[in-house]
Parts: structure tokens; C-alpha cells; sequence
């Protein structure tokens, strides 16, 4: 059976292209980058060829990028550093916030008895920026705004600009978790009124387990792993070497391509909409409907029935590759935080759907997967 893959949200498939990059040090550069004869240099040349890369890609100093093991490791360490070193004592986030943020926030907050607060949802899935506003004037106490750039479940977009504006007027620290973003965007730091950014290579047809940490050279932070001196004494131990490198290849290859395939996302993105709402008329689109989201990303509810309860279910047995957004145990949907926070709890009646798409997939792929879903419901 050909399947077909519409979670690229989740994650993709690596870039044969980035695959050829990777390979040499795979094998014949497979050196330790911070041993100092040739095997080592070679290595180590390799990391910092991207880190310049990856700076230039992104508008920012080389020395602004740390490489980790991921988005979850970048947000982790960019919130512990924000409290231990910079010292905020409240934290502002939202509850549509991916789990690597809402479970590091709520443990440092336990953990060191601070305050933490959530901005207000509206019911299309932004943000409302005046509550932070409210939150950040409601006092003097220096806080740390940590904020997606996109939401990976519907897609929303936030206004980067506007929250690193308050940030700036309110002496707020701003980490921004952009790992729908980075890849999927032109991203200029430089412009972008962030203390603290992260990025996943795997998002963007890199390899998984590297990631970027964005750290603005007006804060200083303390390491994060104690060990060796690797990554400028910031996070000790053996890099991922060909990771780092795929990273690299990864965003330069997405940011030249990234004006035909946003377009070409885009519209097989709409195509699947029209065709859904055409087809299969009791749906219901979650989150923004308009640009204010990212083109990768459909998240749509069915009414729960006794045929689509099971859909996630039977749309693998057809093979048919999506996500109801959260882990799902048992085929069976699970509504996820971030669907329960845009309808205030009540989402018991429906069943949300994330099709996500990548440059690969293709109309005749959603026509297949209409079709699917008519003969399922
Ligand atoms: C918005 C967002 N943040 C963080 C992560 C975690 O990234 P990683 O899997 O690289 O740790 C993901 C990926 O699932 C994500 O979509």
C-alpha cells in the first residue's frame, strides 16, 4: 500500500541533498571536533562553516547560535537561563504553547515559586496581545515572555514585532519558540526584538535530534550543560557533528527554495480545504482562516460520530498519515490542550484533524485522501 504522509508538522523526510552534505562526516571526517590534529580540525571547521551559515541565513552573528539536541532542549534552556541568569521572576506564556515550554515553565515556576501567567486566548486562536500588555504592566517585577511564533496544532501566527515591542517597553525578557518557523520563513534577528529564540532541524527536512539556540549578544547567560568547553563553554560535550551540519544545509536549502514552496504548499493547502469543505460540509476550520498562519498547516474538526471517532485510527489503516495534534494512544482521538483552550473546554463533540503538508506531497494526494475520508464517514 503507498502511503501518504500529511504530518510534516511532526516531522519530514531528510533532503537526499542534506544526506550528501552529512555523509562525509559520517565516514571519513568522523574526527572529534575539539581534538587539535587534522581529524579534529576538519571536524571542527565543519561546525563553525555552519554556525556562519546558519548566522548569515538567519541575520545574526555567528556567536548568537548555539547548537543542541533540538527545540525542546533549546526552549528548556533558554527559560531556565532567563530566571537562574537574568534574573526574571515571573513568567508569562500562553496555554497554546507546546509541551517543551508549558512543562519547563510550570516546573521552574513550582520549583522556584514564581508567578506564572497565561496570556488570554480568542476564539480564532491568537492571542490576545492587550492582556499582555495588562500582565506586563501589572508588575514591576522583571518577567520572562515566552511566546510560539507559530502554534504546530493550527498554525497561528504571532505578531512578533508587537510582542517584542512590549517586551522592549516593559524590560521583559522575550524567548520565542519558532520551530515552525525557522525554515519555513525568512527569519531576520536583527530585526526581531528577541532575547532568546529555538529551532529544530527536523522541520525542515534536516536530520533530527539538532537543533538551534538563538541568544542574543545583549544577555549574558551562564552554561547550561558543565563539562567540556564545546560551544564557547555554553553546553559541554561531543557535538553532533554531521546534526550540525545537515542543520546547515537543511536552512540554506530551504531559504532558497522558500518562495516556490510556500506557494506550492500554500495552495495544495487551500485545494485541501476547498475539497474538504466541498465534500465533506459539517467540518469546522480551527484557528486563524486567513494569512495569520503558517501554510503548512489544516487543522480541521469533524462532529464526533460513531464512524469518525476511530478516524485517526482508520485513516492509518488506509494508509493515510495525520495527527489529531497530541499523542494519540490506541487509534483513539484525544483532544489536545491546545484545541481545548481555543473552544474553552468544550470540544468533546468533534474530532480535530492536522494535515500538514511539504513541498513532496501533491494534489492527486489530497484527492486520495478526500476520497478516503467520504468512504470512512
Ligand atoms: C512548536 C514546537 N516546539 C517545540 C517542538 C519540539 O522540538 P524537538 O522535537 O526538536 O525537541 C516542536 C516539535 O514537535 C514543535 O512543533
Amino acid at each position: 500500500m503507498t502511503r501518504i504522509y500529511f504530518d510534516n508538522a511532526a516531522t519530514t523526510a531528510l533532503d537526499p541533498e542534506v544526506l550528501e552534505a552529512m555523509m562525509p562526516y559520517l565516514t571519513e571526517k568522523f574526527g572529534n571536533p575539539s581534538s587539535v590534529y587534522s581529524y579534529g580540525r576538519e571536524a571542527k571547521m565543519g561546525i563553525e562553516a555552519a554556525r556562519k551559515n546558519v548566522a548569515k541565513l538567519l541575520g545574526c552573528k555567528p556567536g548568537e547560535i548555539f547548537f543542541t539536541s533540538g527545540g525542546t532542549e533549546s526552549s528548556n534552556a533558554a527559560i531556565v537561563a532567563a530566571v537562574r541568569d537574568l534574573g526574571c521572576k515571573r513568567i508569562i506564556t500562553s496555554p497554546l504553547e507546546h509541551h517543551a515550554t508549558l512543562h519547563a515553565t510550570e516546573a521552574i515556576a513550582k520549583e522556584r515559586g514564581l508567578t506564572l501567567e497565561h496570556v488570554r486566548v480568542l476564539p480564532d486562536g491568537h492571542l490576545d496581545l492587550e492582556h499582555l500588555e495588562t500582565l506586563l504592566a501589572g508588575s514591576p517585577e522583571k518577567a520572562l515572555v515566552t511566546l510560539m511564533h507559530a502554534n504546530n496544532e493550527i498554525g497561528n501566527l504571532l505578531n512578533v514585532e508587537k510582542v517584542g515591542d512590549l517586551c522592549e517597553q516593559y524590560g521583559a525578557v522575550f524567548h520565542c519558540d519558532m520551530v515552525q518557523t525557522i525554515g519555513h520563513y525568512p527569519i531576520d534577528f536583527s530585526k526581531l526584538k528577541m532575547h532568546f529564540a529555538s529551532g529544530a532541524g527536523h522541520k525542515f527536512h534536516g536530520p533530527k535530534g539538532v537543533g538551534i539556540k538563538y541568544v542574543s549578544e545583549n544577555v549574558q547567560v551562564k552554561p547550561f550543560l558543565h563539562g567540556g568547553s564545546q560551544e564557547r563553554n555554553m553546553r559541554a560535550g561531543t557535538e553532533n557533528l554531521y546534526g550540525i551540519v545537515g542543520f546547515s544545509k537543511a536552512l540554506e536549502l530551504a531559504m532558497a527554495r522558500y518562495e516556490s514552496d510556500a506557494q506550492q504548499i500554500r495552495s495544495l493547502r487551500d485545494y485541501m480545504c476547498e475539497q474538504l469543505q466541498k465534500e465533506i460540509p459539517q467540518i469546522s476550520c480551527n484557528g486563524d482562516g486567513g494569512d495569520q498562519r503558517l501554510y503548512t498547516v489544516l487543522n480541521v474538526s469533524f462532529p464526533k460520530t460513531d464512524k469518525s471517532e476511530m478516524l485517526l485510527f482508520a485513516l492509518d489503516m488506509a494508509g493515510v498519515c495525520v495527527s489529531g495534534g497530541s499523542a494519540c494512544s490506541s487509534g483513539a482521538s484525544s483532544v489536545s490542550h491546545v484545541i481545548k483552550a481555543l473552544h474553552n473546554g468544550q470540544s468533546e463533540s468533534m474530532v480535530p484533524v492536522r494535515f500538514s503538508f511539504c513541498r513532496h506531497n501533491t494534489k492527486a494526494e489530497v484527492d486520495a485522501v478526500i476520497e478516503k475520508l467520504k468512504g470512512l464517514l
